[in-house]
């Protein structure tokens, strides 16, 4: 977890939902002034993080509906799913839990997820998401599961086999023209202010400790054209697709 959080809280902690209650109080209470101009504010029953951008914007996460639920619905064919090798009762951690869009996608696909994510507003973002998203959708949200951190620490740490670790870290600021989400980019803003993942995110740590842990499959996202970090080993395999490629690692000596 990062410890350099700058988000001006706009909200009396006692109205909020209980369920959302500790997400937020894991944040510093130094985040009540902001230097960065980030708000994190509460409205309509919905937790928004606001950027001093206002073509960034604002950003609320929806799981279960829009392109989400609609990627959802059809969860199986996706390539994401495939290069994880989801079966009914998987087992995957997502060391890069984000907006969720993807870990809600290996859920629908009937995977159990476990998300990690290292920052404590998006985990706060992604824990509403799932809070909203799980009125609706009871059966997916139920089989998710997140946590607020590091995922190169908690990974080498990991006991219980998983069918795969999935990693889809930050595209690094020259690839801005890759981040076609908005709310990738408000993030990313958010991240750069903090002075955090200013060249993107770690991708070798992440990879290492994803290989440390007792997975069959690690599986990781990249822009199409973008080279592995120095020293990484050959992928034993990747799944092209038109700006994305999901590179896969596999292990033999992992018993489920
Ligand atoms: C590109 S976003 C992931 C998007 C996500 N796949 C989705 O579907 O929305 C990358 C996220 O990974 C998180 N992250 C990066 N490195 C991490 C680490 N070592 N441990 C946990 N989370 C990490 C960042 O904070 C950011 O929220």
């Amino acid at each position: 977890m990062t410890g350099n959080v700058s988000v001006a809280l706009q909200f009396d902690p006692h109205t909020l939902p209980v369920a959302l209650r500790p997400w937020l109080e894991a944040l510093p209470s130094s985040a009540e002034q902001s230097a960065t101009g980030f708000v994190l504010r509460f409205l309509d029953d919905r937790l928004q993080l606001l950027a001093p951008d206002p073509v960034l914007g604002e950003l609320e996460i929806d799981l279960g509906r829009g392109q989400a639920g609609y990627r959802g619905a059809r969860a199986r064919n996706e390539r994401l799913v495939r290069a994880c090798g989801v079966r009914e009762g998987s087992v995957i951690v997502d060391a890069t839990g984000g907006l969720g869009t993807d870990a809600w996608l290996l859920a629908s696909a009937g995977a159990r997820v476990t998300v990690l994510e290292r920052h404590p507003v998006v985990a706060a973002l992604l824990a509403d998401g799932l809070r909203r998203a799980g009125v609706g959708r009871p059966e997916i949200a139920g089989r998710i599961d997140l946590t607020c951190v590091d995922s190169r620490v908690a990974l080498p740490r990991w006991q219980q086999p998983l069918t795969a670790i999935y990693m889809d870290p930050m595209y690094p600021p020259r690839r801005k023209s890759a981040l076609g989400d908005r709310r990738l980019r408000l993030l990313a803003a958010l991240f750069a202010a903090e002075g955090i993942a200013e060249s993107g995110d770690d991708v070798g740590g992440l990879l290492a400790a994803a290989r440390a842990a007792p997975a069959l499959r690690a599986v990781l996202k990249r822009p199409q054209r973008e080279p592995l970090p120095a020293g990484a080993p050959t992928p034993d395999y990747s799944l092209e697709g038109r700006s994305t490629r999901f590179d896969v690692w596999r292990r033999a000596d992992i018993v489920m």
